[in-house]
């Protein structure tokens, strides 16, 4: 049922803030400690992890990639993010204190199951983080964490990614947790900042006129890049998957500090680019470092479309669109940050005459190599 929208992918955006809210439901007391009881690896298996690696595919793998952010930041173990695809036909180095994160909507997908079949026989241990109960990825693994998304319709993955970032953090604080990492008051902050993470994610949809104006204006384009650091890096490859499979546009993510080392010779007069800048406090650098990337961009021509902080002065000269997304922690932006980018890609898609539920040559699960 689409309650009145005019796709499942709109019903499923408009529903993120209860999907993550949902997602840590139960999952946080009023002491700001984690009780993730379901997650069934023993906290003394824990305790001995000396390597996670995350395996996933298309936007899942997008949201390993962010993981691993959070999870070295707060825990100080060594985390890879691999494609699952890729993982499973590799010889990776794993034993029996590597933690496996495997990360799907479905819990179907065929390199996702068979990268963590691989895994196992090495003895890893699996952790899935999955949205669909009793499906074959947890059924195989040690433990599962699961998403409360709700069933997911359209091909295109937007409320469980949010999700499986929410599962993410909390995995890697979690993990922190149990270790008694010295994070200080760190943890504390952020297991604060994720309760008021469902309102920032309402706040932002509430403000997406004009990015929708502005991508039935770019309808006619035939390319648009996306550039992000740090945590922006894979929000950008996010917004760049969904532009594809859903505008069938060409569209592609850089991290911003690549842009010297090619993708700069892309920029041309009126190209679309949208920036994900970071937050200007905490890890300024970042940042400034950024900001002097749009400038770039800018003086060779390019159409600037920045995604910013509430209160980010320094990019309003620069951006020739401004979208502004909620003053977060710098590891917990993607969780609004991506919002404008799936809307952005929906209603450009719906404005070249695309069916956005069912984008061609996709299916919602791929459960065949
Ligand atoms: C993109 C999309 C796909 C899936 C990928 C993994 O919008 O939906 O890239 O994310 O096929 O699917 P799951 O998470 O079911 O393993």
């Amino acid at each position: 049922e689409k309650c009145g929208y005019a796709s499942f992918m709109l019903k499923e955006i408009a529903e993120q803030p209860k999907a993550v809210a949902d997602t840590l439901l139960g999952r946080i007391d009023g002491s700001g400690t984690l009780s993730l009881d379901e997650v069934r690896i023993p906290p003394g298996v824990l305790r001995e992890v000396d390597k996670v690696v995350v395996v996933a595919c298309g936007t899942a793998f997008h949201a390993g990639l962010i993981a691993k952010y959070a999870i070295e930041h707060w825990t100080r173990i060594p985390c890879e993010v691999e494609l699952a695809s890729e993982f499973r036909y590799r010889d990776p180095i794993l034993d029996q204190q590597t933690l496996v994160v495997a990360i799907s909507q479905s819990g179907e997908t065929m390199d996702t199951l068979m990268a963590l079949r691989h895994a196992r026989e090495q003895g890893a241990r699996v952790l899935a983080i999955c949205n669909t109960n009793g499906s074959t990825i947890p059924r195989e693994s040690d433990a599962v964490l699961y998403t409360h998304a709700g069933p997911e319709v359209a091909v295109a993955s937007t409320k469980a990614f949010l999700t499986q970032l929410v599962a993410c953090y909390l995995v890697a604080l979690y993990l922190g947790q149990v270790r008694g990492t010295k994070y200080g008051d760190e943890i504390g902050d952020v297991v604060r900042d994720l309760s008021g993470i469902s309102g920032a994610v309402e706040r932002v949809l509430g403000t997406m006129d004009p990015v929708r104006e502005l991508a039935r204006s770019l309808a006619h384009k035939n390319t648009v890049l996306f550039l992000g650091r740090h945590v922006g890096h894979p929000v950008a490859l996010e917004g760049a998957l969904k532009l594809k499979e859903l505008a069938y546009m060409h569209a592609e993510g850089f991290a911003a500090g690549e842009l010297k080392h090619g993708p700069i010779a892309l920029i041309e007069e009126d190209l679309p680019v949208v920036v994900v800048v970071p937050s200007p406090r905490g890890r300024s650098v970042l940042h400034d470092k950024i900001v002097s990337n749009i400038q770039e961009i800018r003086a060779r021509g390019a159409r600037t479309i920045v995604i910013a902080e509430e209160g980010d002065e320094a990019v309003v000269p620069y951006a020739d669109h401004l979208v502004r997304i909620p003053v977060t922690p710098t590891l917990l932006q993607p969780l609004v940050a991506t919002v404008p980018l799936q809307v952005f890609a929906c209603e450009l898609a719906t404005a070249r005459g695309n069916e956005v539920d069912q984008p061609r040559n996709l299916a919602k699960s791929v459960t065949v190599e």
